[in-house]
């Protein structure tokens, strides 16, 4: 038969791009046992964590609760931005202020309230015992709940300053967590009021706050000790930026589904010089698009359309498979030294660890955290199952609550939004603690399997095998029925 004389289009020379199911972490030699892996990395120029794991900046995934969380078990959320610009400066201060040693925020009595009014007073903001100060917030007493319980005779009409304990131990201001406990120990005492040279009042420091923050060793904390918190900001939302900022964000993440947009870079870039924050900049997908940012971001997040609630793929027929993204990304950013993040699309812990051994330093997942109890949005119950809301931030009601920049749409008002994202529902796991453990034991033993015991050891060492659709059917359970679920592991539906 002769052959077709017409040549085939150049067009259809295409390249091929991968994702998670298409390769597997060829194994090697290894003396690293997976508890003793190190999974410490960077998610910005200066930021370390050393659980290398963000949350999603999404508002079914990331406010503060979940927050504070992630940041105690040393990773980092990035807080979703489907709020006004106040609502998220308060959220940035309510992570900040979880763990904080010294409480700044102190709530005080004065000598002339009444015991009932100081009693109400504590009620209502959950504490226990306030520091009583004059007008110039010199301290006189402490006042706790043990001075004004009735048998000890105290009146609720008298005034404070014949109820409160006046032999107060305070102590300066840079004490440390050690001292503050010893000062608790020997005079038996709950609360230190830390005071100036002046024995003006400067702060609090109690015996709950430290008990707190011994049981997190490796929370991601900031050089005063606070929790570390990233905050999602549209890439023209420069009064956003500045509020997270001026309210100590840790991380500015520049939030757009196609960050390799002129406007976007130049935007983003203004930004970076605005601000003390570290500046992720994201979402890109290519080498070009990495190109066009690293000469200024603190650090480059990839991911155009894996995520499991995004349709950008199908609505717009364009997107990047996540490992050759992450790759591409890494060639260029890694030796500038920008940290990359590998967002969206991740299942299990392999996908994890898969995404470093491509390049990245550390991982983003909305999904994976979003029926966690710390996630936003209330249990709810079907065919006697228990779920919670997961909805893309491109889906018709996520753009509705917040508007379609991320998406580099105008907001109309007669226009129906041409969405990217579906809402969704997810079963109901628990506490972030369990399912966090799971993701980073996995990782850990992946790192074991290659025999590396650090992140960028293991980034160096690993090396990819091309997985057949027979090979990816052989990695997962097969020829049984399951009979009792594995915390880490859901067939493919
Ligand atoms: P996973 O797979 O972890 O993905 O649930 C979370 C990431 O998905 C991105 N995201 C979206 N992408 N349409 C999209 O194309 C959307 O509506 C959408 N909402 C979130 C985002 O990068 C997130 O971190």
């Amino acid at each position: 038969m002769a052959k077709d004389p017409r040549p085939f289009s150049s067009k259809l020379e295409v390249p091929e791009a991968l994702t998670f199911d298409d390769v597997l972490l060829r194994p090697k030699e290894s003396r690293v046992e997976p508890d003793d892996a190190d999974t410490a990395t960077r998610v910005s120029t200066n930021v370390e964590l050393n659980v290398p794991v963000l949350s999603a900046a999404m508002d079914t995934v990331t406010e503060a609760e979940l927050a504070i969380e992630m940041a105690r078990l040393g990773g980092i959320g990035v807080l979703h931005r489907n709020m006004t610009v106040e609502e998220t400066a308060e959220q940035v201060e309510r992570v900040k202020r979880a763990d904080e040693l010294v409480i700044r925020d102190v709530v005080t009595a004065s000598p002339g309230q009444t015991v009932r009014e100081v009693d109400e007073m504590m009620g209502r903001e959950g504490v226990s015992g306030a520091p009583v100060v004059d007008e110039d917030g010199t301290v006189l007493g402490i006042i706790s709940g043990t001075d004004i319980r009735p048998y000890l005779e105290v009146s609720d009409r008298d005034e404070v300053r014949d109820a409160m304990t006046s032999e107060v131990i305070t102590a300066p201001e840079g004490v440390t967590a050690r001292e503050a406990l010893e000062l608790m120990y020997e005079h038996k005492i709950e609360r230190v009021p830390i005071v100036d040279e002046d024995e003006r009042l400067v702060g609090l420091v109690t015996m709950q706050g430290i008990l707190a923050r011994r049981e997190y060793d490796a929370a991601a904390r900031d050089e005063e000790g606070a929790l570390r918190v990233g905050v999602a900001v549209g890439p023209f939302e420069a009064d956003r930026a500045q509020a997270a900022d001026e309210a100590d964000a840790d991380v500015l993440f520049i939030d757009c589904a196609h960050a390799h947009n002129r406007n976007v870079v130049d935007s983003a870039r203004t930004i970076k010089e605005e601000v003390d924050a570290d500046v992720v900049v994201g979402n890109v997908g290519t080498r070009e698009a990495a190109e066009a940012v690293v000469d200024f971001a603190d650090g480059v997040k990839v991911g155009i359309g894996p995520g499991s609630i995004c349709t950008t793929r199908v609505v717009t027929g364009a997107g990047m498979p996540q490992i050759t993204a992450v790759s591409e990304v890494a060639d260029v950013a890694g030796p500038e030294g920008v940290p990359v993040i590998a967002d969206g699309g991740i299942r299990y812990s392999g996908d994890a660890i898969k995404a470093v051994a491509a390049g990245a330093d550390a991982v983003m997942l909305g999904s994976y955290f979003a029926g966690t109890k710390e996630a936003p949005g209330r249990v709810i119950t079907m065919n006697g199952k228990r779920y919670k809301q997961y909805r893309g931030m491109g889906s018709v009601g996520a753009m509705q609550s917040g508007g379609g920049d991320r998406y580099l749409k105008e907001e109309q008002e007669d226009e129906e939004f041409v969405p990217e994202g579906v809402e969704a529902a997810t079963p109901y796991k628990g506490p972030l603690e369990s399912e966090l453990h799971q993701l980073v034991g996995g990782m850990q033993s992946g790192m074991g399997y290659v025999g590396a015991a650090t992140i960028p050891e293991f980034k160096q060492r690993s090396e990819f095998v091309r997985v057949s659709s027979a090979g990816q059917t052989e990695g997962h359970p097969h020829d049984v029925v399951i009979t009792d679920e594995a915390p880490n592991y859901k067939p493919n539906e």
